[in-house]
């Protein structure tokens, strides 16, 4: 007995130091300082870091995230953290400072809060600093690079900082990477910027900056992307890209810049990437394509340039993106447009643009097209229809409000890779043509607004994407919205990305009469199904219930008769309703979402009531009067008559998905809206 347990621990000891011995003669262990720092940094934080664990394993050098190097000296030391997205949360306390071998430093995609550590700059080796996207406040530390001159990338993007810009940059002499961006920085852009000649990336888009861009940025000769957009930048562009031989990149969007472009800028054989839109600048759009070989984007949308769109830019033969919507152009499409072969994305809208023959004949050579926006343009023309037109690649065309005549054209047919067609607020008529069906991608399809009659053909219920498919559009294209607030202040823009677009069939505000199809309970995927305004006529199908996705439908102001079907109470989603003006009877079902919809929405039948009342008792003559059809308790008649009043002078009612929900609704009833595809 004695013997074995001796025995035991002899041999449990002999395995124990032969342990130790391995490994202390395999690799020394971390530094006992940077071990100190390192157990401190962990304690002060609100979450334990995953594989740091002291006890478990004393040499740092393995823990997750922890870089050594090999120096044997007085143990190794700590040259790398990478502890980005740990889901880490608290504040980084001033230990981190006593790490003062550390190179690399990544915290980013944590929940981390509090200001920097004071002393995070005293630091003399870092070279990479990235605390992007976190909730750190308050300035950037100044004194930065005083001792750490080898930061060659500095993130603090998304973050929540405040102040300026640190004037002390111009210390960080080996910087090539700087991101600012999505702070609450304000102030002027300091000179010290200017002097960090090893830049190669600037990124402080989304913030408070104000002033204006000056001449300095010359001086950063090695510069590839600058991003300013978004900020409060105001004066003119500076005509200083001549040295900047290298800039792919230039993003100044959304700012407050004015005057022409510069001639250095418009001369570039570098940019890639020309994005300014949404400012004030103005002049012609003149371009030296013959310099600027190598342009895949420009974006000039929602400024003040004026002239004809210029020739000059069919020979930008590399442009895939060419956003101009929203200035003020005129005349023709330039004939050599036809040239501009990898042109995906086109967006001319609210321009003063003619000839829409022409254009389209144009633009269908461009092969490669896959979203054009003419919106707003060729106003009263005569929409052209013939077969001839061929465009095979196009996924998205917006041509609404351009008061276009004629009817649906055949040359649509031909688009069968089409998932969004915005026709509405035009002059078209005759009837919409049944090989919509044949449409599989498309999802969303405004014909609002326009003098449609006939009956709706059932084949819209086959389109395969409404019933089953994929209902999203992930190309980076922007559509604008007016709405007009009457007597609430001036008409205000809304923008949404077409990604953002719900799967929806408009047919509002036309002269489509007949039944409402009970098929339509195929279209599993809509969202929104708006046909108010017509003639149609008949009962409103139980079957609609099996469009579960429903969130928005209204039928209201047409000749629908009947009941309300108990089965609507089973679509869940339904947010917003409306069968006002109609000729419906008996009662409103009860429970799930119709409890809801405000009596409104019921306005205007013939005897539809909150519960006790039946077709039959409720039933009047048809020349009843206005009182015997609001036979209903309680539901005012003058709101209703106001409101329909108003819906009768709007011009373009608001498409779907910006119908508020109902207890705004009053106010949505006064809006007009109108869609851009925007430049974005
Ligand atoms: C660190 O080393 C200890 C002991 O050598 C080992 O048990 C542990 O698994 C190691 N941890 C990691 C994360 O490699
Ligand atoms: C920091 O880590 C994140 C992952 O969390 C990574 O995306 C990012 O590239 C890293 N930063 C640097 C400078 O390597
Ligand atoms: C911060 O910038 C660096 C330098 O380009 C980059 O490598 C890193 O990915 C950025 N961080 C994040 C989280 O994107
Ligand atoms: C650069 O750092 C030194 C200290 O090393 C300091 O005296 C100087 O003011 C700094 N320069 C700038 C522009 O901040
Ligand atoms: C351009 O860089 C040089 C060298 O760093 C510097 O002396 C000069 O002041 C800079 N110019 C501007 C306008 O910042
Ligand atoms: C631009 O480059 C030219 C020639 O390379 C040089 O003479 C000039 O000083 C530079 N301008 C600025 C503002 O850096
Ligand atoms: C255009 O810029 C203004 C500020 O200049 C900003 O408020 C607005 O959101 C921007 N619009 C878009 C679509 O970016
Ligand atoms: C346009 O660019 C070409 C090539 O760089 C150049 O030769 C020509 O002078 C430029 N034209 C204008 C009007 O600047
Ligand atoms: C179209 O652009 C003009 C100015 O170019 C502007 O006044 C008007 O409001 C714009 N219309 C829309 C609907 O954006
Ligand atoms: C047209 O698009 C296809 C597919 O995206 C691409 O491979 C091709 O290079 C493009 N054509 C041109 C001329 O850019
Ligand atoms: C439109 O352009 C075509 C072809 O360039 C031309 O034949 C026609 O006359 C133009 N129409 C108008 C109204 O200018
Ligand atoms: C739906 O989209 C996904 C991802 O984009 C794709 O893998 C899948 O094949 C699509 N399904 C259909 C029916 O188009």
């Amino acid at each position: 007995m004695g013997f074995r347990h001796f025995f035991l621990s002899f041999l449990l000891s002999a395995f124990f130091l032969s342990e130790v011995s391995i490994s202390s003669s395999s690799s020394l262990a971390c530094n006992s300082n940077d071990l100190k720092a390192l157990t401190r940094l962990s304690n002060c934080l609100e979450s334990v870091i995953a594989g740091w664990n002291s006890v478990a394993s004393p040499d740092c050098c393995n823990w997750t995230g922890v870089t050594c190097d090999s120096s044997t000296v007085s143990g190794r030391r700590v040259v790398g953290l990478e502890l980005g997205s740990r889901k880490l949360k608290g504040k980084i306390c001033e230990s981190l400072a006593d790490l003062d071998q550390l190179r690399f430093l990544n915290l980013s995609h944590n929940f981390l809060s509090g200001s920097l550590p004071d002393d995070l700059f005293r630091l003399q080796n870092l070279e990479i600093i990235d605390i992007s996207s976190n909730d750190f406040v308050g300035p950037i530390n100044g004194g930065m690079c005083a001792l750490s001159s080898s930061i060659r990338v500095l993130n603090f993007s998304d973050n929540h900082f405040t102040g300026g810009i640190p004037k002390d940059l111009a210390n960080c002499t080996s910087l090539h990477h700087l991101s600012f961006h999505g702070n609450y920085l304000s102030g002027s852009l300091p000179d010290g910027v200017f002097q960090l000649q090893n830049l190669r990336e600037l990124h402080i888009q989304d913030n408070r900056l104000s002033g204006p861009l000056k001449n300095g940025v010359a001086n950063l000769s090695n510069l590839e992307k600058l991003d300013i957009s978004s900020n409060l930048f105001s004066g003119i562009l500076p005509d200083a890209f001549g040295n900047l031989t290298r800039l792919e990149q230039f993003s100044a969007s959304s700012n407050q810049f004015m005057g022409r472009l510069p001639i250095s800028v418009v001369n570039s054989p570098s940019l890639q990437m020309l994005i300014l839109n949404n400012n004030s600048l103005s002049g012609p759009i003149n371009l030296n394509c013959s310099a600027m070989k190598n342009l895949v984007s420009l974006r000039l949308g929602s400024n003040l340039f004026s002239g004809p769109i210029p020739d000059g830019l069919s020979f930008c033969r590399r442009l895939t993106a060419l956003m101009l919507g929203h200035n003020n152009l005129k005349g023709e499409l330039p004939i050599n447009f036809k040239n501009l072969e990898a042109l995906a994305h086109l967006s001319l809208s609210n321009n003063s643009l003619e000839n829409i023959s022409s254009a389209l004949e144009i633009l269908q050579h461009c092969k490669n097209l896959s979203m054009l926006s003419l919106t707003f343009n060729f106003y009263d023309e005569e929409v052209p229809d013939s077969g001839n037109l061929q465009f095979q690649n196009l996924r998205g065309l917006f041509l609404a409000k351009c008061r276009l005549r004629g009817s649906i054209p055949q040359w649509l047919r031909s688009c069968t890779k089409l998932r969004l067609l915005d026709l509405s607020c035009n002059r078209l008529g005759g009837s919409i043509p049944s090989w919509f069906g044949k449409f599989k991608s498309l999802f969303y399809l405004d014909l609002s607004e326009n003098s449609f009659n006939g009956e709706i053909p059932t084949s819209l219920t086959q389109i395969q994407s409404l019933r089953s498919g994929n209902v999203s559009s992930e190309e980076p294209f922007t559509i604008l919205q007016l709405c007009h607030n009457h007597g609430q202040g001036g008409p205000s823009l809304i923008y949404k990305q077409i990604s953002a677009l719900r799967p929806t069939l408009d047919l509002s505000y036309n002269m489509l009469e007949g039944p409402i199809c009970p098929c339509f309970g195929d279209l599993k995927k809509l969202h929104v199904l708006k046909l108010e305004k017509n003639n149609l006529s008949g009962s409103i199908p139980g079957s609609l219930y099996t469009m579960r996705n429903l969130e928005i439908l209204d039928l209201s102001h047409n000749k629908l008769s009947g009941e309300i079907p108990y089965s609507l109470l089973k679509l869940s989603f339904l947010s917003s309703f409306d069968i006002s003006h109609n000729q419906l009877c008996g009662e409103v079902p009860k429970g799930g979402q119709f409890d809801t919809f405000p009596d409104r929405s019921f306005d205007e039948n013939n005897g539809l009531c909150r519960g006790g009342c039946t077709c039959e008792s409720e039933k009047t003559p048809t020349h009843s009067s206005r009182e015997k059809k609001m036979t209903i308790f309680g539901w005012q008649f003058g709101v209703g008559a106001a409101s329909g009043f108003v819906l009768t002078v709007t011009c373009c009612y608001m498409s779907g998905w910006m119908i508020p929900m109902p207890r705004k609704r009053k106010k949505a009833a006064t809006r007009i809206i109108y869609h851009e595809a925007y430049s974005s």
